[in-house]
């Protein structure tokens, strides 16, 4: 009889399950040990001489909480950006911040527009906090369609978030500012840029989050500032934006080290400005040289990675990867096709893939790899 209450008391994981969150797939990084990493869009330098020394010879009490406010790291963002400490916000990567971000104006009954393709993460965290996605496809995979994102938004009251990627993941396009402020001035709703990539573009709408109250900045510190493994992100907005994320953001959710490590990292900047202008050099020599091999299309970009399209479906992936090399394998891009993104790793890292990339195409019929 016990036995028998226990098992109807049993979840029914499936019935209580949320049904938009069943169907998600956890996130899985495909880590090829021993691989040349230039999947991720990471630095591949390492940290300024010094700074891991500075960072392990700072005390820390690893017994108490961190700074909730985490107030000598916004007062050091804020002197980076030029703008106001009460105007950052903090979160565990941007990763995090998208999510606080639908938290707050997102949700049931609400929609979320983006301009596929995009970073991937922006629907996951639609999906997560029921908030309702609408896409804007890229015209010909690389433009904003400003007209039929303006038109959907005095369509739709129900959009309250557009996020516009600039520049672009996967794509490494930088949009027109112009573009992008037009969204602003025309739009009820919140639109979040988000400048992971802004060093290497070097190009942003800081400068304006105090002229428009719907405008909100995303960056992080993982991508020029080489601090993916300490998960690190901001938002820089007017204060009353960055009040009403407040009300959601977890009151721990950046730990100590991490604050620390921000902290200096932002006083080795003239240091990371030197690794920054050496990747926006290889970048232009991995455009170059990629461009010359036949029956592969290759897309500017004013990022640290570049989208690369073999003509006819291939395993372009596999062959570098059994070279030693990992890129990104993006599939079947709609409305652009078969896409592999490969970031840019340190000189030696690039010439060795450059040389690899070629012998794959020297020793495939070209187009069919
Ligand atoms: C456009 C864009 N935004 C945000 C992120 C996430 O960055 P973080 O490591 O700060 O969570 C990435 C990571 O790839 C990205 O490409």
């Amino acid at each position: 009889m016990k036995q028998q209450k226990r098992q109807n008391m049993q979840l029914d994981i499936e019935q209580t399950i949320r049904q938009d969150i069943a169907s998600l797939k956890p996130y899985e990084a495909h880590v090829i040990e021993g691989n040349i990493k230039l999947d991720a869009n990471e630095n591949p330098f390492p940290w300024p001489m010094g700074m891991k020394e500075e960072l392990f010879s700072s005390g820390f009490e690893f017994n108490r909480y961190p700074d909730g406010k985490a107030q000598i790291l916004r007062d050091e963002i804020a002197r980076y950006n030029g703008v106001k400490a009460e105007e950052v916000l903090l979160g565990n990567g941007s990763d995090e911040l998208i999510q606080v971000t639908l938290h707050t104006f997102g949700g049931r009954g609400r929609s979320l527009m983006i301009h596929p393709p995009t970073f991937g993460m922006y629907a996951v965290a639609a999906t997560i906090t029921g908030t309702t996605v609408v896409e804007v496809p890229l015209l010909q995979g690389i433009k904003l369609d400003l007209n039929t994102m303006l038109e959907k938004c005095s369509d739709d009251e129900s959009i309250k978030v557009i996020i516009v990627c600039n520049p672009n993941n996967p794509t490494g396009t930088l949009f027109p500012q112009e573009e992008i402020l037009k969204l602003v001035r025309q739009t009820k709703a919140l639109v979040v840029v988000d400048e992971a990539y802004v060093e290497f573009a070097g190009e942003s709408l800081i400068g304006e989050i105090n002229n428009y109250p719907n405008l909100l900045i995303m960056r992080t510190f993982s991508k020029a500032f080489g601090m993916a493994a300490l998960r690190l992100g901001y938002v820089l907005g007017n204060e009353e934006l960055i009040n009403c994320l407040n009300k959601v953001r977890q009151p721990f959710n950046v730990n100590s080290f991490s604050q620390q490590a921000g902290v200096i990292a932002l006083k080795y900047e003239a240091e990371y400005k030197k690794q920054i202008e050496i990747i926006k050099k290889e970048m232009q020599i991995l455009y170059n040289e990629l461009n010359k091999i036949p029956n592969l299309r290759v897309l500017p970009t004013m990022a640290n990675f570049i989208l690369i399209q073999p003509k006819e479906p291939s395993n372009l992936a596999e062959k570098l990867s059994a070279k030693g090399f990992t890129i990104r394998n993006l599939g079947n891009i709609p409305g652009l096709g078969q896409s592999l993104r490969i970031s840019s790793g340190t000189p030696e890292e690039n010439k060795a893939f450059l040389q690899a990339i070629k012998e794959v195409a020297d020793s495939n019929n070209l187009g069919d790899y």
